[in-house]
């Protein structure tokens, strides 16, 4: 959508007025019209460090997600304030995952005699609950990016693996970067008593995947793959990896944002290209590199925005910035301090993988 110029002009006053007081953090789901005034832009990973690498900002404007906010408020120092500019800005899939669901799967997996041998690891999307109980039991955060690295770290420390809460982004590590096979994965539903599991095939697992997913590329089809094959002979697919098994075992490439970004940079002229990630992204990177003639396609035309990263939009943060010029701090994400400890202590074990 064409930005309205009047915002333009109020966002652009205010960020100036406000100078190296406020640093602006853009995830590559989010809109045009926002993603123009980030002062970096990144993939859930680059933006949880490059938020922990800016202490001289009193303000971190975050937009993305909820779950991304309360990271970078849990790697910032304690007088650094995080924003987020609309609070309704959530996700879907780390809603998925709620403490108490938690705690009751870590019962389920005592009861079956097999906590001690567990370590959780749980992705990047999820909230500092979350995070806190992965911390307190002995494991890491993960990103799309960098979750084979936090399985292998995770199988060293233990025999299992608790994966939270996507489903496919643990099972394609697993599979296709592990080696492992899908009979080595079970699915824990907290909607089940008992996650809907036997004991044994508890025993039996190697990878507890919990029964979450994302609700933008969990539409990705077999179909959609095999379509633009059909429709574009020579075009290669490139997925991220919260889409289903099927789909990714069907792409060419899979990777997080940030892969997509660089592969495409790196594709030589003349190629063609179907991405199954968030729209906003895909077609910037369409628009992008039009002018070098690869040729880029969304790879199913009936998936949609993501519809909480693109409750950011220019109004929501103009008003946030004209509101830190004028000195009123707004939507501050604050993580509790117990909650924060140990979830840092999670993301901490992440940022320290090789
Ligand atoms: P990445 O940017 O880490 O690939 O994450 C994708 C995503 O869905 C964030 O919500
Ligand atoms: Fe959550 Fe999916 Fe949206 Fe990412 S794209 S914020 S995982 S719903």
């Amino acid at each position: 959508s064409p930005s309205d110029p009047d915002l333009v002009e109020r966002a652009r006053a205010a960020k100036e007025k406000l100078g190296d007081k406020v640093f602006v953090l853009g995830h590559h789901y989010q809109r045009d019209e926002v993603i123009q005034f980030a002062d970096v832009t990144g993939d859930s990973f680059k933006l949880a460090r490059d938020a922990a690498a800016k202490p001289e900002a009193e303000y971190i404007v975050f937009c993305g997600v909820h779950f991304m906010a309360e990271s970078a408020d849990i790697l910032t120092s304690d007088d650094q304030k995080v924003v987020l500019p609309d609070l309704a800005a959530g996700c879907s899939m780390a809603d998925m995952a709620t403490a108490e669901q938690v705690a009751e799967c870590w019962d389920v997996l005592t009861e079956a005699g097999i906590a001690e041998q567990v370590v959780p690891v749980s992705y990047m999307n999820s909230s500092a609950d979350i995070k806190a109980f992965t911390g307190k039991h002995g494991g890491t955060i993960c990103t799309s990016s960098n979750a084979k690295k936090a399985l292998d770290w995770a199988f060293e420390q233990g025999e299992k693996v608790l994966f939270l809460p996507d489903q496919h982004l643990g099972r394609n590590t697993a599979v296709r970067d592990m080696g492992m096979s899908l009979d080595d994965c079970v699915v824990y539903n907290p909607h089940k008593p008992n996650g809907g599991l036997t004991a044994e095939q508890l025993r039996d697992a190697k990878m507890i995947l919990w029964r979450g997913h994302c609700s933008v590329h969990g539409r990705f089809s077999l179909e959609s793959v095999e379509d633009v094959r059909a429709r574009i002979p020579g075009v290669n697919v490139l997925v991220h990896p919260e889409c289903k098994h099927e789909v990714v075992a069907a792409a060419d490439y899979v990777g997080s944002t940030e892969y997509i970004i660089k592969a495409l940079e790196a594709a030589p002229a003349g190629s063609k290209w179907a991405i199954g990630t968030e729209l906003n992204l895909v077609r910037r990177l369409a628009n992008r590199f039009a002018a070098e003639d690869k040729e880029i396609v969304f790879l199913d035309k009936t998936v949609c925005f993501c519809s909480t990263m693109n409750r950011i939009d220019l109004p929501h943060l103009v008003w946030t910035l004209e509101s830190l010029a004028e000195g009123k701090l707004v939507n501050q994400i604050r993580v509790d301090e117990e909650t924060e400890s140990f979830a840092k202590l999670a993301l901490e074990r992440m940022l320290a993988l090789p």
